[in-house]
């Protein structure tokens, strides 16, 4: 016979990990106002222009990828050209934000 105590523990270890996992992979919700202001504050203007798209560097504006993608290039760069930017640099909710101004861009 099926103990439904037996059932009830694997439930919730299940709904735990689901929410854990969907916590990790989505991305957070950004502020595109701020974002505006902490890519001027941590000067990728200086390399991808005022507007995102008339620098020296790559366009960025409207930028077709997800934002882990998008991280995943702060923190290492693909082109020694662009600096690194630790967490404690540019909290990933920092970068959300930068995210969502990029995206906001078209
Ligand atoms: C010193 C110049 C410099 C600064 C500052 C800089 N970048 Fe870059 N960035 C580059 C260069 C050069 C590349 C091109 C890398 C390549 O071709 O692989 C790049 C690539 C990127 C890419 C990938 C674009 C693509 O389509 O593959 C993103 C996203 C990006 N930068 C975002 C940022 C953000 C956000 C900041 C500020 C937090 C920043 N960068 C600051 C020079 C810079």
């Amino acid at each position: 016979m099926l103990n439904p105590a037996d059932v009830k523990i694997p439930l919730i270890l299940l709904t735990l990990f689901g929410a854990a996992i969907l916590t990790a992979c989505s991305t957070p919700a950004g502020d595109a106002a701020n974002g505006k202001r902490w890519y001027a504050m941590h000067n990728c203007s200086a390399c991808h222009g005022q507007n995102a798209d008339d620098g020296r560097a790559l366009a960025i504006a409207d930028l077709d990828m997800g934002f882990t993608r998008f991280e995943a290039i702060l923190r290492k760069p693909s082109s020694p050209s662009m600096p690194a930017f630790s967490e404690e640099k540019l909290p990933r909710q920092d970068a959300a934000d930068i995210y969502a101004w990029l995206k906001s861009l078209n």
